[in-house]
């Protein structure tokens, strides 16, 4: 199987990095092309896949190829790829708001697996939603999935209205993790600890709380139950959030991130 990624930025850098660890790849199976001169040259540096700079020369040859280009470069890499791809290939998009149809419609393409990828794939902590127009078959399906648990985990969805969805929730959801980490980063340095031991209170508080989380099948709720004690300093911390709807204020953002994916894919 030849795998060709697309766009050597932040997304398909990582997916590249994630693939080449597979042992469903070989060597010289995982090619990787973008249009930045200055890109290619540090790519041709690393010896874990073959580097292109002419879409001629490496897309009639893939067997699967993933799109991490900006949504706004697809209509123009569309049009270049079109008279070179052929019905077998499947076609991988971790592009945001993008949807099948528009995919299919300027690429001609008939198989194509729509994903919303999210940050923390950088280091094998991502989760790709994702879901698939009706010409991939089970087992095309499954080996994309094998793909894309090489940086990280990843769900089914049956349609693109939770593609969409999950662009709120953990396509987006590092930076609301990222917001309240500043927030609380913001309030140590205000009480006068230094940068650093600002940066270990907050870290390590947020590390410790997700790995009693992930330890455990108790729901934050609970868990919220039993730091807080009745009249006690962290329920002065929650009824403050509560007086101040926090949580529907987050619910209202994860919202708004989810209406935005929806737009952009109209837009189109
Ligand atoms: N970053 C995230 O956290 C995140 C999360 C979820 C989804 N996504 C999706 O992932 C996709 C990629 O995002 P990114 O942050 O990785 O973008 P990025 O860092 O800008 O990377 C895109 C790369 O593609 C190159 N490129 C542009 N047009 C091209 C073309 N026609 N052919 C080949 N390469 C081309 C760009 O070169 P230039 O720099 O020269 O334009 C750049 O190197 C986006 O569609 C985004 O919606 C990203």
């Amino acid at each position: 199987m030849k795998v060709l990624v697309i766009g050597a930025g932040n997304m398909g850098l990582t997916y590249s990095e994630g693939m080449s660890q597979s042992p469903l790849l070989g060597k010289h199976n995982l090619k990787i092309y973008d249009t930045d001169p200055n890109k290619i040259s540090t790519l041709r540096e690393n010896p874990n896949f073959d580097v292109y700079e002419s879409l001629e020369d490496c897309l009639p040859k893939a067997d699967i190829v993933f799109i991490a280009v900006k949504p706004y470069h697809s209509e123009s890499l569309f049009e270049d790829m079109k008279p070179m791809i052929n019905q077998q290939q499947i076609f991988v998009s971790l592009m945001a708001g993008v949807t099948i149809d528009t995919i299919q419609d300027q690429l001609g393409a008939k198989k194509v697996i729509r994903t919303m990828p999210n940050l923390p794939a950088k280091v094998g902590k991502g989760v790709t939603s994702y879901t698939e127009s009706e010409a991939v078959s089970r087992v095309e399906l499954l080996m994309a999935r094998n793909l894309l648990d090489t940086t990280g985990t990843s769900i089914h969805v049956d349609t693109e209205k939770y593609i969409d969805a999950s662009t709120g929730i953990s396509g987006s959801g590092p930076a609301y993790v990222f917001y309240f980490m500043q927030s609380m980063l913001e309030a140590a340095q205000k009480m006068g600890f230094s940068d650093y031991d600002s940066k270990v209170l907050v870290s390590n508080t947020f590390e410790g709380a997700i790995e009693l989380f992930n330890q455990s099948n108790i729901s934050p709720e609970s868990w919220i139950n039993r730091v807080a004690s009745k009249g006690g300093t962290t329920q002065a911390a929650i009824d403050s959030m509560e007086d101040n709807n926090v949580k529907q204020l987050i619910q209202e953002a994860a919202y708004a991130a989810f209406d935005r994916a929806v737009e952009l894919g109209n837009d189109k």
